[in-house]
């Protein structure tokens, strides 16, 4: 169903990161070519190996590794052109925030910012983070620029609290995906 088509998987630094093993590995499985690109701090809770031998392709993690490698070919503008949908998951209130604000100081939010695709915003942090009036706030800005949204939904937290903030399950946001770009 997703054979030929390129989605962008960006990861960010929470809890659920690992959650995303899984989504890119059934992405992969779908016959999508994955491109995954993590943030600094996403490399602080899952490996950029992981997805690496998951999506059988290099994880962009740096802006300037590229040219600096030299490669002229710029990440940030080759990753936003050949995305079919950019999906972030989990997307920390740090890059909602970025993203509301046309922030793009690392990879992933100036790939976002350069890119014409679709982009699925699937949230997780502490319910406290979500209900914060300036979270709320990026949320329905970013509502207004285009940018879809996929949960939290509500549940047991990885910090013991309970409430919104759980991530969607995987295999819910590769139904997303499915119907967004297959
Ligand atoms: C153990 C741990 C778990 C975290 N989980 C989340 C989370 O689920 N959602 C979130 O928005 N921030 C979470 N944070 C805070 C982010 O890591 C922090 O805001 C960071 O600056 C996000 O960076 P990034 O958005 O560039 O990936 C967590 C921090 C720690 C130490």
């Amino acid at each position: 169903m997703l054979k030929g088509k390129t989605i962008l998987v960006g990861v960010c630094g929470g809890i659920a990161a690992y959650k995303i093993c899984s989504l890119v590995s059934a992405l992969k499985q779908a016959g999508a070519v994955v491109d995954v690109v993590m943030t600094q701090n996403a490399q602080k809770f899952v490996t950029p190996l992981t997805f690496q031998s998951l999506s059988g392709r290099l994880v962009h993690t740096d802006m300037f590794a590229a040219v600096e490698a030299g490669n002229w070919e710029i990440d940030h503008i080759a990753l936003a052109k050949s995305a079919d949908l950019i999906v972030i998951a989990p997307a920390t209130a740090n890059v909602l925030g970025k993203l509301a604000n046309g922030l793009a100081d690392d990879l992933l939010t100036t790939t976002v910012l350069a890119a014409k695709a679709p982009v699925l915003l699937v949230p997780a942090m502490n319910t406290g983070m979500w209900e914060n009036a300036i979270v709320r706030d990026n949320v329905k800005k970013l509502g207004k620029f285009g940018f879809r949204f996929l949960g939290p939904a509500k549940g047991k937290l990885a910090c013991g609290d309970s409430g919104s903030g759980r991530m969607t399950a995987p295999e819910e946001i590769l139904e997303a995906i499915k119907k967004i770009a297959g």
